[in-house]
């Protein structure tokens, strides 16, 4: 089984995303969000790149149906009920609703996968239940990373190397298997974890915090607080297990 990591969406040819399994990953705060809505109830979460098809398809659904989330910068939309915290999709706002949610990169680092063979979506809070899934498909792992505005983000590059990590319990990976960024993102995961590389002087992280979000990095960096594994296919995301 061959894993390799893409930093930032977008640079993935089209043979990388068949016989593969996409796992997307926006740590901070995307892909923690969507994994916390379908916890707390949500029927479904419909990801759009765009703000203005988001607010669109909700005038369609309607307001008993659906609830509008997301950010731009890091802030909630002028307009929309919620914000990018994952603690506002845990809440009463989400349960039995369908969330149609827009982010800066992860919704984009979604729709960049979207005819990929299978899309699950992974942050530290379920890297081991989505390592699980990944690795029982047996096909190769292709993990994608959202990162901000273009750019490679630690955040991601190290839930990369988690899930990696977590996929030894299930496979048994040979010599070869990991790429050269697949190693770097296990090797900064092993960093993170024994205290020798500090997640807070990195950009997203760091510039999260100074706008008071330090709740929702906590949260995020959580690893395994969930068994949830959500799968993106014809535009919806839904709970896999
Ligand atoms: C994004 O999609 O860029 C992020 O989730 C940004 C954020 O932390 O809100």
């Amino acid at each position: 089984m061959k894993i390799d990591v893409l930093p930032v969406f977008g640079k993935q040819t089209d043979s990388q995303l068949q016989d593969t399994t996409v796992i997307v990953v926006d740590v901070l705060r995307a892909t923690t969000s969507i994994i916390s809505a379908l916890n707390g109830g949500a029927v479904k979460v419909v990801p759009t790149v765009d703000a203005g098809d988001a607010v669109a398809l909700a005038a369609r659904l309607g307001a008993r149906e659906c609830v509008l989330g997301g950010e731009r910068g890091g802030v909630k939309i002028a307009g929309f009920e919620l914000g990018n915290s994952p603690e506002d999709y845990l809440s009463r706002a989400v349960r039995n609703k369908t969330v149609i949610i827009s982010t800066t990169n992860g919704t984009g680092a979604l729709y960049s996968v979207r005819s990929a063979d299978k899309v699950l979506l992974a942050g530290m809070i379920n890297r081991t239940a989505a390592a699980k899934a990944a690795a029982c498909d047996g096909n190769d792992i292709l993990i994608v990373c959202a990162g901000t505005d273009g750019q490679p983000s630690a955040d991601d590059l190290c839930t990369a190397g988690a899930i990696i990590d977590a996929v030894r319990c299930y496979a048994d990976l040979l010599p070869g298997d990991l790429s050269d960024m697949a190693i770097l993102c296990e090797t900064l995961y092993r960093n993170w974890k024994d205290g020798s590389f500090d997640m807070a002087r990195t950009f997203h992280y760091s510039r999260l915090s100074a706008m008071g979000f330090d709740r929702d990095v906590e949260f995020c960096f959580t690893p395994d607080s969930t068994d949830t594994v959500p799968v993106y296919r014809d535009g919806v995301i839904i709970k896999l297990n």
